[in-house]
């Protein structure tokens, strides 16, 4: 497995392992990987012939100073993880190389960027897919792979693909979970003891929500699982919104003729968790 840090040599390689006729599988990460990013790579590897993954932690998509400067960094450790998988390239740039200027660039992404995420983390969208163009544009993947988990993120994702006239697959992966039910994230590592401990009741309350839809109101489910949550010190809910899986447009009614999904975004202290589940 290869480790590169400059976008020339990265692209060398990709151009080498084309002409060989390879496609091209490509996972983007902030790297502190775990199992889920893991399990990205693996479906990378079953779906393409090469896969490369970028480990960089973007600065334009944190809309605050202290968690970017809290975020996780061990780039040994996500190399020596990443030796056990399908990937044969590790692009690992210096904030420096990828943004030499400026990034002016403003995306517009309508209704996809004006709720929950979009909504609370402003200008974050933005900065993803500042980045996200980036490394498409560096490593030309014929597929690229993002976990459900980020839904809103995926769904941005797609819109920037077919805004840019990008030839890349976007390749959706389920949400990886530990036995309890939590998501992995990479910013579950800040957690106590005690706040990990009492982190699934969110996914545990997005199963009721699904149990208890429709005997209540898209508006009674939206409450009870806020209401459920904040009863759990530190734990705040900052959103839970039921939404189209396609437009996200909210729904209010489960009569509405769409795929549903609901998300969530936790404040736990100062750790922010989101997660989500499809409602039938
Ligand atoms: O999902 C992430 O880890 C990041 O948002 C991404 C897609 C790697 C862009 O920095």
């Amino acid at each position: 497995m290869l480790v590169v840090k400059q976008i020339k040599e990265l692209q060398e390689i990709i151009e080498r392992e084309k002409s060989k006729g390879k496609t091209i599988g490509f996972v983007p990460t902030m790297g502190a990987l775990h199992n889920g990013h893991l399990s990205l790579v693996e479906i990378a590897g079953q779906q393409s012939d090469y896969v490369a993954v970028s480990i960089f932690v973007n600065p334009t998509q944190f809309n605050d100073k202290n968690d970017l400067k809290n975020y996780p960094r061990d780039l040994d450790n996500d190399v020596s993880l990443l030796e056990e998988t399908a990937c044969q390239l590790v692009f690992a740039p210096e904030v420096e190389t990828m943004y030499p200027g400026e990034d002016n660039r403003q995306f517009n992404f309508g209704q996809l960027e004006t709720v929950m995420e979009g909504k609370y983390r402003p200008g974050h969208f933005n900065g993803v897919a500042q980045i996200v163009s980036k490394l498409f544009d560096m490593v030309k993947p014929d597929k690229a792979f993002f976990g459900l988990k980020d839904f809103q993120q995926l769904a941005v994702i797609k819109a920037l693909v077919k805004q840019l006239n990008l030839p890349i697959e976007i390749v959706p992966c389920p949400t990886m979970r530990e036995e309890d039910g939590l998501a992995m994230s990479s910013r579950n590592t800040r957690l106590t003891e005690e706040q990990r401990a009492a982190a699934p009741i969110i996914y545990k309350t997005l199963i009721e929500a699904r149990n208890k839809a429709p005997q209540m109101s898209v508006e009674e489910v939206r409450k009870w699982v806020s209401n459920e949550i904040n009863q759990i010190n530190p734990f705040e809910v900052e959103y839970f919104e039921i939404v189209d899986d396609e437009s996200l447009s909210l729904i209010s009614d489960w009569n509405e003729p769409v795929n549903k999904v609901g998300c969530i975004a936790v404040f736990c202290d100062k750790i922010r968790l989101i997660d989500n589940i499809a409602f039938q």
